[in-house]
């Protein structure tokens, strides 16, 4: 399975839901191809926000090798999943998905990840760019606890089919 995090520079919250949900998945042994990019190309190639990384870091779990890239319209050919960090990278992502003549062959399917999985009464992961420290906390634990929700949803539909899939 092929899951997509977007946000709008995939320097913060995008890389940092990548970073946490590989491995998370690597910690129980199910076996996921992760990636994420921006709707902007603000960043294209930068590695995480330095407090990104360093937010990540203190959990153990390392960002330094993720570079930043832009959304495209055939990521909706290739991944199964594209969760979308907020509402303005829902809409943006629902425009581009229709935007290509190979539009009839998408897969993706597209999800406001913390709507869907969070337990944390948000629905968006909070844009922490301009703010301080703690914003970088709150969007590492609300991803956490969403990946942890979508890994075990994972888990609860894998046990009701009875496949290994
Ligand atoms: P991200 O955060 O979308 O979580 O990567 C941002 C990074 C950069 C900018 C905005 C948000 N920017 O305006 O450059």
């Amino acid at each position: 399975m092929k899951i997509l995090f977007v946000c709008l520079g995939n320097i913060c919250r995008s890389p940092t839901a990548e970073a946490v949900l590989r491995h998370l998945a690597n910690s129980v042994g199910i076996n996921l191809t992760v990636d994420s990019a921006g709707t902007a190309a603000y960043h294209l190639g930068k590695a995480p926000d330095e407090r990104s990384q360093q937010t990540a870091l203190k959990r153990g779990i390392s960002m330094s090798h993720l570079q930043a890239r832009q959304v495209t319209a055939n990521d909706f050919l290739e991944f199964d999943f594209i969760f979308a960090m907020d509402q303005a990278n829902y809409h943006d992502l629902s425009v581009l998905a229709y935007s290509s003549a190979d539009s009839g062959a998408n897969k993706a399917k597209l999800v406001l990840f913390l709507d869907e999985f969070g337990t944390k009464g948000y629905t968006e992961v909070p844009d922490p760019y301009y703010g301080d420290g703690d914003g970088f906390e709150l969007v590492l634990d609300l991803l956490t606890d969403a990946c942890h929700g979508f890994l075990n949803n994972l888990e609860d539909k894998k046990n009701n089919s009875g496949s290994n899939k």
